[in-house]
């Protein structure tokens, strides 16, 4: 088992999706075929990770649990932890202190969605980095909407902006930090912005400066898809729909990942596909097992 823990980081008030997410947290909105969560889930998964701490909003956890339950029906450990009020990304290493003991740690955000060749191995290599951290850049058309990165001219990272003016490149950092068992500890000396959140670049502004922050960029052929609006929503969805109709394969299935990885049996596979039903989830489990 990977020493790294992760942090799944699924608060936030949704404000940008209303009415759709005023009574439903926005990670559990259909995306195709699954609730989001499951897709940054996975991506956690795929690193090897198997102990997880599940943030959500105090009404929004007990859908949560009864999703998800305790992690045991996929060969993993997840704890919950409530953030009373959306007060930014770095709050979650203060919230999760007591879980991470220190160790190092994967966090992802609830509606990140990571699709692409080579995934499995840039989650590897930035796993396998125990001192310093990992972030990963993808180009966007429109970076002001994100943390940018800005690069010296060897190509290697000087800063990251949020939400920028002026982008400073193409590249936003996406949701997904690997970071070293010193993360909450710097999480606390970070100071609330001017829209009042400890914002993740605090941190890895800390890491930046010590020139132990590795930047690996996304290429082109993957997939970092954006939930942030109704329309993107949509189209996150119809791209999940392409692909595993075209392939039959689905993208996301945690129970997949984890039959996969030998984290629960063919017996246990059998049990979720049953739970399922006659839908098309449970029936794409059953296909696995032939
Ligand atoms: O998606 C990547 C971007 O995420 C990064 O490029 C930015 O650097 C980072 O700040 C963040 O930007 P957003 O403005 O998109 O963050 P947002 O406030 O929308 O929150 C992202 C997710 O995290 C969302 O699912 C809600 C959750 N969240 C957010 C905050 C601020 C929490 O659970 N708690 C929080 O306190």
């Amino acid at each position: 088992m990977s020493s790294r823990k992760g942090i799944l980081l699924a608060g936030g008030t949704g404000s940008r999706l209303y009415p759709v997410t005023q009574a439903v947290s926005k990670q559990l909105l259909p995306v195709y075929d699954k609730p989001m969560i499951y897709y940054p889930l996975t991506v956690l998964m795929l690193a090897g990770i198997r102990e997880i701490a599940i943030i959500t909003t105090p009404e929004d956890q007990v859908q949560f649990k009864r999703l998800l339950g305790d992690g045991s029906q996929l060969g993993l450990d997840f704890v919950y932890i409530v953030q009373e009020k959306p007060e930014g990304l770095a709050q979650a290493y203060l919230l999760a202190e007591d879980f991470l003991k220190g160790v190092p740690s994967a966090m992802v955000l609830g509606d990140n969605i990571f699709f692409g060749h080579g995934l499995p191995e840039l989650l590897a290599r930035a796993g396998s980095k125990i001192d310093g951290g990992t972030v990963f850049g993808y180009r966007v058309a429109d970076p002001e909407r994100y943390g940018v990165i800005g690069f010296d001219e060897n190509g290697r990272a000087l800063s990251i902006i949020e939400k920028p003016e002026k982008p400073p490149s193409n590249y936003a950092v996406t949701g997904l930090y690997f970071l070293d068992g010193t993360a909450a500890e710097r999480a606390r000396t970070v100071r609330p912005s001017g829209r009042g959140e400890l914002e993740i670049t605090g941190v890895l502004d800390t890491y930046l400066a010590e020139k132990s922050l590795d930047v690996e960029l996304m290429g082109r052929g993957s997939a970092w898809l954006d939930t942030g609006t109704h329309s993107s929503l949509l189209d996150a969805g119809n791209f999940v729909r392409t692909l595993e109709e075209r392939q039959g394969m689905m993208v996301g299935s945690p129970e997949e990942v984890a039959y996969l990885a030998g984290w629960i049996s063919e017996t246990e596979l059998a049990q979720r596909a049953e739970m399922f039903g006659k839908g098309a989830y449970g029936n794409a489990l059953r296909e696995l097992l032939r």
